[in-house]
Parts: C-alpha cells; structure tokens; sequence
C-alpha cells in the first residue's frame, strides 16, 4: 500500500493525526492530511475549554468541524479529552471539592452525549500520574477531590456512550522501567480486577532527549494488552524524526495484537507543538521525511 492509512489497515489497525481545526483551509495540510491518514483526534477542539467555555453552557461549533472534516473523508475519530488538569476553562479552574466533581461528571456526560455513537475512542482521563520517580497521582484539582476521581469518570463516561472505547491517556509511560509506567499499570490492573470500566490505554508517545524511545516499549504494550485491554499510540512524535525509532514505534504496536494504531501529533514538521524538534513525518514543504518510509515500509512488512 502507499499510504499510512491504508498500510495500517492490512492489519486491521489504522495510522491517524492529531487534527487543528484552523488549519483545515489550508489545502496544502488537508490534501496530506486526507491522503494519508483514517483516524482523527482533534488537537484542541474537544479539551475542555473548548467545549464547555462557560459552565453548563457547551459548544460544539470547533469540535464539530474537526468532526465532520474526519466523518466527510471517511475517517474514525478519536475523543481527546474529558477529564484534564489543564485546558480547564477558567470557571472549572476555581472549582474544588464536590462542586468540581460534580462538574467533571456534567462534563463527561455533555460531551459524550453530544458525540454519542460516534467515537471509536475517548481518552476519558488525561495525564494523572506525576512525573518522576514518584509513581504518585499527580497533584491537581481533580485529584483533591478524592482518589476516585478516575474511576468514577470512566463509570461516568461508561453509561455516557457504550459504544466509544474507554481510554486512559499519558505521556512518559512508554519506557517500561520508570514509576510512572509502572504506577499507571497498577492503576489498569486495579481497575480490571474490580469491574472498573476501561477498555484502553493511550500510551502518548512524546519521544526527545529526556523521555527517548527504548525497545522495551513493546513489553510495555504486551504487558498492558496482557490484562485485558486494549492500547494504542496516541500523540506520536519523535525529536529529529529518526527513522529507527519510527520503525521501532510501528514495529512494536504491529507486534502486540491489541494495540489498535498510531496516531502522530500534527501532519508537517510545521503544525507541531514543538516545530524546532521537527518531530513529524512530514517536512513543512508538504516532502515525505525519511521516517515516513520507515514507517510506511514496517506498515507493509508487517
Ligand atoms: O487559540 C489560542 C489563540 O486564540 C491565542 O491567540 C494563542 C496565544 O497563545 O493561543 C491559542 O491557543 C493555543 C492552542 O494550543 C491552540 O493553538 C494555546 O495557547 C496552547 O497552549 C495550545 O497548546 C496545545 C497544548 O496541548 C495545550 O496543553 C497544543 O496545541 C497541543 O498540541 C497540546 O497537545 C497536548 C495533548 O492535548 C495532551 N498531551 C500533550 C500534548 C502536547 O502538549
């Protein structure tokens, strides 16, 4: 095959982008962004703040035009994100205690209702663990509501929308040695033995000099697929783009039966959140990089 998206399919997984919905005029990113990729998540447009900019008062007008761009071109779209310590709009910012956790619950179930029946995926809960050799829940508003914040915004978002995929989505939780990764598996594995429901974990994938990508990610993914659920990467992207570990990265979800598909976090080198680690599969010109091959030639090899 020659393209991502189709590539991915011979496995039955699909290859997608992160999605900004200001640059859907651009013909340049839309032709790219059509041609090659079946799965959308929306960069910005379905954070908080987005769609729920004043309290019980939702706008879907952002999300619903990455929605439709993906649904019109004939892709699956992933849900990014319900229950987030940032891109809090400002009101949901200066909430706490129940009054915070009863918003987060309006949240989830104005959003999925919203989208009902049309998500492949959410990432329900977003960047919970901390950073570092802690492997402790990360301090945040949502947090100080009480531990059971996560769950009860998965058994939220369950009775939202049957039909999506339940994620659980972070970042610096490919390397299978560091607490976070470890922490965040015992959260998966809790949740699993006590009927909590989840059905995935996003792994984001953000690779650069402090979090580099090690081969031991595919034992991160088997691990997590080995308690029943299914995982996938999320926001793929790679400091320098190089080529081994783009295949390594394919290599490894090819490898794991429940690993869904990839999805990279912009299209051009130049729609990156981070343009000066030139990070994506695509150079700002619109030209194929040398890691789109290697991921294109994995896709077709594996
Ligand atoms: O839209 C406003 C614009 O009106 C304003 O003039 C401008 C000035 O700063 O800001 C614009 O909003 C920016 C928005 O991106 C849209 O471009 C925000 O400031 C900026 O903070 C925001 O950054 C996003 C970031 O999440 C925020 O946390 C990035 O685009 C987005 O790629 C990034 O994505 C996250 C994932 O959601 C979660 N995982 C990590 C990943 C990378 O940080």
């Amino acid at each position: 095959e020659s393209t991502l998206g189709a590539a991915a399919a011979q496995s039955g997984r699909y290859f997608g982008t992160a999605i900004a919905g200001g640059r859907l005029g651009d013909s340049a990113y839309t032709t790219i962004a059509n041609r090659e990729f079946n799965s959308v998540t929306a960069e910005n447009e379905m954070k908080i703040d987005a769609t729920e900019p004043q309290r019980g008062q939702f706008n879907f007008t952002a999300g619903d035009r990455v929605y439709n761009w993906a649904v019109q071109n004939g892709k699956q779209v992933r849900g990014h994100t319900l229950a987030w310590h940032s891109q809090q709009p400002a009101w949901m910012q200066a909430l706490s205690g129940s009054t915070l956790r009863q918003a987060m619950i309006s949240h989830i179930n104005g959003v999925m209702g919203h989208y009902k029946g049309k998500i492949a995926q959410w990432d329900v809960v977003n960047e919970a663990f901390a950073d570092g050799p802690s492997g402790a829940r990360r301090d945040s508003n949502l947090q100080r509501t009480g531990n059971d914040w996560i769950e009860v915004a998965f058994r939220t978002a369950r009775a939202a929308d049957p039909a999506a995929k339940l994620c659980y989505n972070d970042y610096n939780v490919e390397n299978w040695t560091a607490a976070k990764t470890q922490a965040m598996y015992n959260m998966v594995k809790d949740f699993k033995q006590r009927g909590v429901p989840i059905d995935c974990v996003g792994f984001q994938s953000h690779f650069n000099e402090g979090n580099p990508y090690h081969s031991n990610f595919r034992t991160t993914l088997q691990s997590f697929a080995a308690l029943g659920v299914d995982v996938a990467v999320t926001e793929l992207d790679i400091q320098g783009a190089p080529s081994s570990a783009y295949a390594g990265v394919t290599n490894d979800c090819l490898a794991v039966p429940r690993c869904l598909g990839i999805t990279v976090w912009g299209v051009r080198d130049t729609d990156s959140w981070r343009p000066e680690h030139t990070p994506l599969l695509f150079q700002g010109n619109g030209s194929k990089k040398p890691a789109y091959d290697a991921v294109l030639n994995a896709l077709n090899s594996g």
